[in-house]
């Protein structure tokens, strides 16, 4: 009888550290041995020229996350993780989301619900805190970082989550105390609230309007003012969706200072503009910039390069798809509000837990701008570390789960909605070319994408709780400036 149940073969495997040929031998689902000539597996796989990387860890996308406000994100757990193995990804991080007036646990068990037996990828849950009561702060929140939920976001906009300062900063306090993550979504919300306003008065309605009333400045000054509390507070923070040059500017400044002020990316800031919000008041553009609504928006040209440097030159630590799944012509989706609905009204978020490694492999690794350990860094390592993941995911090492996947680099092709596995009806992504995507996407040893055939099963994707973040484990001594 083997003792291994997979032998893949002359494996070029890469890591955050290193590349180094090996055979990977997987037994119960985790990384037995890595080495030359190992014995005969049940099954064999050659993936000799090929390389191989961990699976991807999307530690940044909303699947079935409730709304509120009428409407409804296309992508549940069966159809998100189903996506997400296609594209190479085999960890998801969404969200538990509390609503006002109610617990996060409340919403940690609806969340349960809404995940068990779909998930053909393992899974996660950040929480987000939007009511943070002093029995939340003292109570819910301490239990539930020791029970693997150790990471959570706040936001710094939107009226039906948003935080005021003093809250921020209590958040913040009870992470520094108990050692968890806190990502901050960093945009001025009375500015944006000030700007819209006025935008809406003098007629400008159009979603490219969406760019003008949330600017950068406003993204800018939340950063900052995000950086100012952590440094208070003495406590790591990830800065997410970074969309350009000044808000990357003030994570750089704190970072030179010594501060643990980390930052994330996505696609839609590399790969969209704020042309792709429309370029005038046509119908046609009405429609594309509906499917391109993001907060905050993408920007232009310029600021799509600092992006890239920036994950070239350790500004970024994760880049993660924000995926956040509303259909075009889906009547609770981006045109819920109606076909010619204000800017201020349609769904923010695009799609993209699918396509992000892929870009980021195609446009990143094979055009030159990152290494390749950069790579798997950004998409896996990192994500794992900065969530309470790793080593169990986000490396290939003896002991490590077997999340693996071996990477065809030869595969030219446009990016087309038709062969994407989410239930979203349009990608912003159309047309753009990529020339690598994932071969065979192991969970576990499992196969649940090989060869352009989806092979997983609902249910065989498993909750991950988190252990303590790497970069948030409280410090002995000293204070955070
Ligand atoms: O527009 C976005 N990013 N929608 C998703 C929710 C969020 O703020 O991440
Ligand atoms: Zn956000
Ligand atoms: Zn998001």
């Amino acid at each position: 009888m083997s003792i291994f149940d997979l032998v893949i073969r002359n494996a070029r495997c890469v890591t955050a550290a290193d590349v180094f040929e090996a055979d990977i031998g997987i037994r119960d689902g985790r990384i037995a041995a890595l080495g030359r000539a190992l014995a005969v597996g049940r099954e064999e796989i050659d993936a000799a020229g090929r390389w191989v990387l961990p699976g991807g860890i999307d530690g940044h996308c909303h699947f079935d996350q409730p709304t509120g406000d009428g409407t409804r994100m296309a992508d549940d757990f069966l159809t998100g993780t189903r996506s997400a193995a296609c594209g190479g990804t085999t960890t998801i991080i969404p969200f538990a989301c509390q609503q006002r007036g109610h617990s996060l646990r409340e919403a940690v068990d609806d969340y349960h619900r809404r995940a068990d037996g779909k998930a053909s990828v393992d899974y996660a849950f950040h929480l987000i805190v939007s009511d943070p009561t002093p029995q939340v702060l003292a109570e819910e929140l301490p239990a539930l970082i020791r029970e693997g939920y150790s990471s959570f976001k706040i936001y710094m906009t939107y009226d039906d989550l948003k935080l005021d300062d003093r809250q921020i900063i209590d958040v913040l306090a009870v992470a520094r105390e108990h050692g968890a993550m806190v990502m901050m979504h960093a945009e001025n919300a009375d500015c944006i609230a000030w700007l819209t306003e006025r935008l809406l008065a003098a007629g400008h309605t159009a979603p490219r309007y969406h760019a003008e009333a949330r600017p950068m400045l406003v993204e800018r000054e939340a950063t900052h003012r995000a950086i100012s509390y952590a440094q208070l507070v003495d406590v790591p923070i990830l800065i997410v969706h970074v969309s350009g040059r000044e808000a990357m500017e003030q994570i750089r400044w704190a970072q030179g200072r010594g501060m643990r002020i980390y930052g994330e990316t996505c696609p839609q800031y590399l790969f969209l503009s704020a042309e792709d919000l429309g370029i005038d008041d046509s119908e046609a553009a009405h429609r594309r910039g509906s499917m391109c609504i993001c907060s905050p928006p993408p920007r232009d040209k310029g600021n799509q390069e600092a992006i890239w440097d920036g994950l070239e030159n350790g500004v970024f630590q994760v880049f993660s798809s924000d995926h956040a799944p509303f259909s075009i012509d889906d009547p609770q989706g981006k045109q819920a509000a109606g076909a010619k609905a204000s800017f201020d009204k349609i769904p923010n978020g695009i799609p993209g837990v699918e396509t992000r490694l892929p870009l980021l492999f195609s446009h990143g690794v094979q055009s030159g701008r990152l290494d390749i350990c950069q790579f798997v860094a950004l998409t896996a390592t990192n994500v794992a570390k900065t969530y309470g993941l790793y080593p169990r995911k986000g490396s290939i090492a003896v002991g490590s789960d077997a999340d693996l996947v071996i990477w065809d680099t030869h595969a030219p092709r446009p990016i087309r909605n038709a062969d994407l596995h989410h239930a979203v009806d349009y990608t912003p992504y159309e047309g753009i070319e990529v020339s690598a995507w994932p071969a065979l996407t192991l969970v576990r040893g499992q196969a649940v994408w090989r060869d352009g055939e989806f092979l997983g099963r609902p249910g065989q994707g498993q909750f991950q709780p988190c252990g303590l973040p790497a970069p948030a484990r409280p410090k002995t001594r000293g204070r955070n400036t």
